[in-house]
């Protein structure tokens, strides 16, 4: 099964794509570390737990669960599981490894940046939207009330286990919220990704592991290319916010509750790509298989009542806006994107109308 390196000038490592790596996570430990902390939920501890525990056997943890959820993704609940690892007996020794979907594997790796200035964590994402994004790369943090992620650290990991069997008990909505992240990773770097998406829709969705295991694979290799050339999202790394700009708008305007991540972001690579059609980046034929991808893993969940210039409003204060500048990322092309901050706001408002329709 596939490892691909992410080579950063703090710390390079493997993203390992590997049918039941999770039994192996004690190799991935630095073997005079001491006490694990394993943050995760409830829901994940019982359903993928055992499996970890076993593997942890000959090494000293403890679980500290955390109640899961965009609302919990807070500075609060960082010092309460720091606090805890202090009375369990946490030293600089110590490591975190980040056991769950997205907000676990952000949350903990912030608790892993900031408990006594930093000690190591090992990500093993149980959600595909984590496992092709969220736990490779570094990023870590906790949402603010102004805003989401709007606190955090790069801390890059230990390693990254991927294991695809965890997705068996993946409820649908989650795995095809995580597809979208795939599908974004086949529009900006790989129309052979996208080919396979495009053609395979019934092995994707049935979770066929040759197929279920080359899409990860293919989306995690592009990500660590990515991160390796930009980890700090300078430049190359912006790529990855394809259909993040509007589709952050999204999530502000409804709360963070009516859409998951991914879905918000299939709504906004959809407005972003009527944008690159409408200021003649995009060619039609290339619009339309991007959008038709895009609807083959769908539907969303209903966008009725959702006004277009209230979510352009949203774009001036997205933590991406630098300077009062709008990045979009916008297709050429398949497998090619490029970023674009001069578009007029009636562009943005006409793409976006035409993305709700
Ligand atoms: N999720 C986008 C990135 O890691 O840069």
């Amino acid at each position: 099964m596939p490892s691909f390196r992410v080579e950063t000038a703090p710390r390079s490592y493997d993203a390992v794509v590997e049918r039941g790596v999770i039994a192996r996570a004690a190799q991935f430990l630095p073997p005079r570390a001491g006490k694990a902390f394993v943050v995760t939920t409830s829901d994940v501890w019982r359903l993928h737990g055992p499996r970890l525990s076993a593997a942890l056997d000959s090494r000293a943890y403890e679980v500290l669960l955390f109640p899961g959820g965009e609302s919990h993704k807070r500075m609060g609940e960082v010092e309460t599981m720091a606090e805890r690892m202090v009375e369990l007996g946490a030293d600089r020794s110590s490591l975190v490894i980040a056991f769950g979907g997205g907000i676990v594997n952000d949350l903990g790796g912030f608790l892993a940046a900031v408990f006594m200035r930093g000690i190591p964590v090992l990500q093993i994402p149980t959600t595909l939207l984590a496992q092709v994004d969220a736990a490779v790369g570094g990023k870590t943090g906790a949402n603010l009330v102004s805003g989401k992620n709007l606190v955090g650290s790069f801390h890059q990991p230990l390693a990254v286990l991927i294991d695809p069997e965890v997705l068996a008990t993946l409820p649908e909505r989650e795995y095809r919220a995580g597809l979208y992240e795939i599908v974004k990773c086949g529009i900006i770097r790989s129309e052979r990704l996208f080919a396979v998406l495009s053609t395979r829709q019934s092995g994707v969705m049935g979770q066929a592991p040759e197929i279920v295991d080359d899409i990860i694979a293919e989306s995690v290799r592009i990500k660590a290319e990515v991160v390796s050339a930009d980890e700090k999202e300078g430049d190359l790394r912006r790529i990855l916010n394809f259909g993040h700009t509007i589709g952050h708008a999204l999530e502000a305007e409804t709360g963070y509750t009516r859409f998951l991540h991914g879905e918000a972001v299939a709504f906004g690579m959809n407005a972003a790509t009527h944008l690159a059609r409408r200021v003649g980046l995009l060619p039609e034929p290339e619009c339309a298989r991007i959008l038709e991808c895009v609807r083959l893993y769908g539907p969303i969940p209903s966008l009725a009542g959702i006004e277009a210039p209230n979510l352009v409003a949203r774009l001036r204060s997205d933590k991406k806006t630098i300077q009062g500048k709008v990045h979009f990322v916008l297709p050429e092309r398949v497998g090619v994107v490029r970023i674009e901050s001069g578009i007029g706001e009636g562009d943005v408002l006409a793409a976006t109308q035409a993305a709700l329709a």
